[in-house]
């Protein structure tokens, strides 16, 4: 196989690789022939050069895992994530999907040089983060994974029911540390998928209303795969996107195009939720 992506060899973290899009991201790693290590809080089947249990809520867990991979590590996949809308607390949704990932992110960064790259899934349902900068601003400034626990908890204003704002939040922190870490050489991306027949669907369903999700795949005409969710990881990951930093890229058939240009209207959409 063509290594045009540059995997062959690598030393990759993949988290959420029990399933979904992270068991895709990582099975593909492994065809690539990268050595993948893989991160979950519910032990993996594929054959994995090392799995530890992480739970992205404990960052002592995140710490261990980390320490135990050891070594260079060359990128690093955040795939794990909780869906919110009531299904689970949302602090908890919160903690995974922003405070987990940050602190996953910032225990791995030691251990990358030049040439490193960092990729999280965020989403569509992140898309208001323009309208709340300010307040994403203030979140950027507190460190610690206990600090920004506590600084959700005193704005429950903001988390709500913790989906929305936990990916909001990863898509201003994509860009807010674009910067500072290419200056050591390491690229931060994340990317928007729209629906995708993934085992956390149904709770989207659920949540949000099967009229809504639909939308959201209008333009593709259906739900994507795990697989073509992985390949936008592979591809924003890969030495072919060598000075490719700071992007939220969608991976969505259309959808945040057909919503920039009118084509869907969003206030339509969430009534019919
Ligand atoms: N499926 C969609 O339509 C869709 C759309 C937009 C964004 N996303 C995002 O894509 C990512 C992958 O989700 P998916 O659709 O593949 O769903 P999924 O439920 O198949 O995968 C989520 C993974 O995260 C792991 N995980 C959950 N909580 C964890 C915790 N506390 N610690 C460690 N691991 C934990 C799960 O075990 C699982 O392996 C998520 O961040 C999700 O928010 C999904």
């Amino acid at each position: 196989m063509s290594d045009l992506l540059g995997y062959k060899g690598k030393r990759v973290i993949v988290s959420g690789c029990f399933s979904g899009m992270g068991e895709a991201t990582a099975r593909a790693l492994i065809d690539l022939g990268a050595e993948v290590h893989g991160v979950d809080f519910k032990d993996s089947a594929l054959p994995l050069a090392s799995f530890n249990r992480v739970d992205l809520r404990d960052p002592s867990t995140i710490d261990a895992a980390v320490a135990a991979i050891g070594g260079k590590v060359d990128a690093l996949f955040n795939c794990a994530g909780l869906p919110g809308g009531g299904a689970f607390p949302a602090l908890d949704t919160f903690k995974v999907n922003f405070v987990g990932t940050r602190h996953m992110t910032e225990a791995v960064l030691p251990l990358m040089g030049p040439g490193g790259a960092i990729v999280s899934i965020a989403s569509t349902g992140g898309l208001g983060w323009s309208r709340r900068i300010p307040v994403h601003m203030e979140l950027m400034q507190v460190q610690g994974s206990q600090a920004a626990v506590d600084w959700a908890e005193a704005h429950p204003e903001h988390v709500a029911e913790g989906y929305a704002f936990s990916k909001e939040a990863v898509i201003v922190w994509t860009q807010f540390m674009c910067a500072r870490l290419i200056k050591q050489g390491i690229r931060i991306n994340c990317t928007l998928p729209s629906p995708t027949q993934t085992p956390m669907m149904a709770t989207f369903q659920a949540t949000s209303g099967k009229d809504v999700v639909d939308a959201a795949a209008e333009p593709l005409g259906r739900y994507s795969t795990p697989e073509e969710q992985a390949n936008g990881l592979l591809l924003v990951n890969s030495d072919m996107a060598a000075i490719v930093t700071g992007v939220v890229l969608p991976v969505d058939g259309g959808f945040m195009g057909s919503l920039a240009t009118g084509q869907i209207d969003i206030s339509a959409m969430m009534k019919r939720g």
